[in-house]
This record gives structure tokens, sequence and C-alpha cells, in this order.
């Protein structure tokens, strides 16, 4: 039987859920966490046990998301600030995700695990290849843009998180989805997390619904914005090309219907070359991989 499937929600829950759905529901939602340490304090039991309990209720919480609906979670489980802690917490750690990860794999799911992770790392490195994409002439600086640095980010396959749990009473994203995170909905919650319940994640949901209309505005406007932002770049693009081709922006009838032409052209070239380049660094990417996996096999 599925390990994640196993066991179903009670009657109750089910009810619950059935209510929650009839709403406006995250289709993506992110976790951080936190708090095994003061959970495993708590129950005076060691450290590695208040992680494996955390791991536990990450698989309960993949099978309540799998009843409510939600297609994708994605998960903070090792933050490159945690290689800071003691050698024997790392290991432990590193034990739990070869033990267990597999296992996850397994099941097929909707789940993006954020490990060795940080967003300032995923950023400066998605900075770092744009400007390897200029360097190798497939990029123009003019292509550089918010929306090709959504591209280079590893999440770019998936989209932005609606929601964004952390429990454990902390107020902080502690580095996490920094970038993909501006439109979410951002939920606190006190509880530890291997003590993480179906009821805290509605309630965490309910908050969400609570915010949806605003949310959505601001997603909506940001997305026109940054249209707008884009046609200024192309058009700024063009004014330079006819003035370089001696025609006047503002010009006669003829100059203006060169002006759509070239839009057009630029809009079209643009779009060409950040084809190419994503092409160039999913190989480069791939590349890297091969290696890494050549050099620890
Ligand atoms: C935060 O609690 C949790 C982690 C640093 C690890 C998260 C990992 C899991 C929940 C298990 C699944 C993942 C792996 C790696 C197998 P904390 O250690 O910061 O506890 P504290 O906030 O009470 O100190
Ligand atoms: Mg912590």
């Amino acid at each position: 039987m599925s390990w994640i499937r196993e066991g179903e929600l009670t009657i109750i829950e089910r009810f619950c859920a059935n209510i929650i759905k009839a709403g406006p529901m995250p289709k993506h939602v992110a976790f951080i966490m936190d708090g095994n340490r003061r959970y495993a304090q708590k129950c005076h039991v060691e450290r590695q046990q208040g992680h494996s309990q955390g791991f536990d209720k990450l698989a309960q919480t993949l099978r309540w998301c799998l009843n409510l609906g939600i297609r994708e979670v994605t998960v903070y489980a090792f933050s490159i600030e945690n290689f800071k802690r003691s050698k024997e917490e790392v290991d432990g750690l590193m034990d739990l995700a070869r033990q267990k990860f597999s296992r996850l794999l397994e099941e097929q799911c909707f789940l993006n695990v954020c490990f060795a992770y940080t967003s300032r790392h995923e950023i400066s490195n998605a900075v770092r290849e744009m400007a390897w994409g200029v360097e190798q002439g497939l990029l123009e600086p003019s292509d550089v843009s918010e929306s090709l640095l959504d591209k280079c980010l590893y999440t770019n396959n998936s989209p932005d998180p609606d929601l964004l749990i952390r429990t454990s009473g902390e107020v902080r994203l502690s580095d996490f989805l920094l970038w993909q995170t501006s439109h979410s909905c951002l939920v606190f919650q006190s509880v530890l997390w291997p003590e993480y319940t179906f009821w805290n994640l509605c309630e965490a949901i309910l908050r969400f619904q609570m915010n949806y209309n605003a949310l959505q505005k601001a997603r909506d406007s940001y997305m026109e914005e940054r249209r707008r932002q884009q046609m200024e770049r192309d058009q700024a693009y063009v004014t330079k090309k006819l003035q370089q081709e001696g025609c006047s922006p503002r010009g006669a009838h003829g100059d203006s219907r060169r002006r759509r032409t070239l839009l057009q052209k630029c809009t079209a070239m643009r779009e060409e070359r950040i084809q190419g380049f994503l092409q160039a660094l999913e190989h480069k990417r791939a590349d890297f991989f091969e290696r890494l996996c050549t050099v620890s096999a």
C-alpha cells in the first residue's frame, strides 16, 4: 500500500475538508517545518527522534494536502545555515534524508524538497546565470528582467506558492523562497512541527481564503506592471534602433509603420534569444549534475 496515502481522514475531518474546499484553495503550499528540537526537548527524547517525528509529520501532512486537493508542496528540509549545527546532528539529518527521501520519490508525488538551500544563494545564482548568458552572447543586457530571473530560479517549473506556513512561533522567513513569496499568504503558527495537526492546516487555509481577494489583486496588478515595464523596454529599444537608422521617433506615417514592424521583430527576437539561453542553461545544469554524480559515485 502507498506509504503516503495510507490512512484516510476521519469523518469529521472529511466533512470539514469538503466545507473548506468550497472556497478558493491554494494550489501550492510551502512549509518551514520548524520546532523539531524543541519538541524533542519537551518530550525528553533525543534530537534525532524529534527530526524523525518531523519527517513522519511531513508524510502525514502530504496525505492531508492530497485529500484537500493541494497539488504541490514545497518544504524547507535543510538550510545552508544548518551546516553550522553539530556534526552529529548534521550527520543524523543526512542519514534521515538518505533513509527516507527515496521512499518519498517512489510516491511520484508533488513534493519539492529544498535541501542545502537558501533563497539568497538561489537568487544570486540566477543573477550569475543571466550574466553568463550575456557574456556568452546568448542574451542582450536589455533581456535581463524580473520575468527572466523567475525562469533562472530552481523553482522555474512551479507556480509561486499561494500559501507559506511556518511552525513553532518564529515569525521570519529565514532565507526561504524570498523571491517566490512576495504575493503569497504568510501564516505563522505557534505549534511545533512534529505536533502539527489537520486542524492547524485548515486554520492556515482559512486565513488564505480570508485574504484571497487582496492577494489576487496584488498579484494581478504586479503582473500588469511587469507587462507594462517590458513594453516600455521594447519601445526604448525600437526608438534607439530608429534613431540609428536616421528615422524620426515621432515621424511621418511611414516611420510609424516601420516602428510597429520593428517592435514586432524585436519582441520575437527577444523571445527567441531567451528560449536559446534557457536551453543552454538547461544543458549547463544537466552537465553539472552529471559531473557531480560521477564525482560522488
Ligand atoms: C527545524 O527544526 C527542522 C529542521 C532543520 C529539519 C527539517 C527536517 C524535517 C522536518 C524532517 C524531514 C527532512 C529531513 C532532513 C530528512 P529545528 O531543528 O530548527 O528545531 P528547533 O527550531 O526547535 O530548534
Ligand atoms: Mg528551528
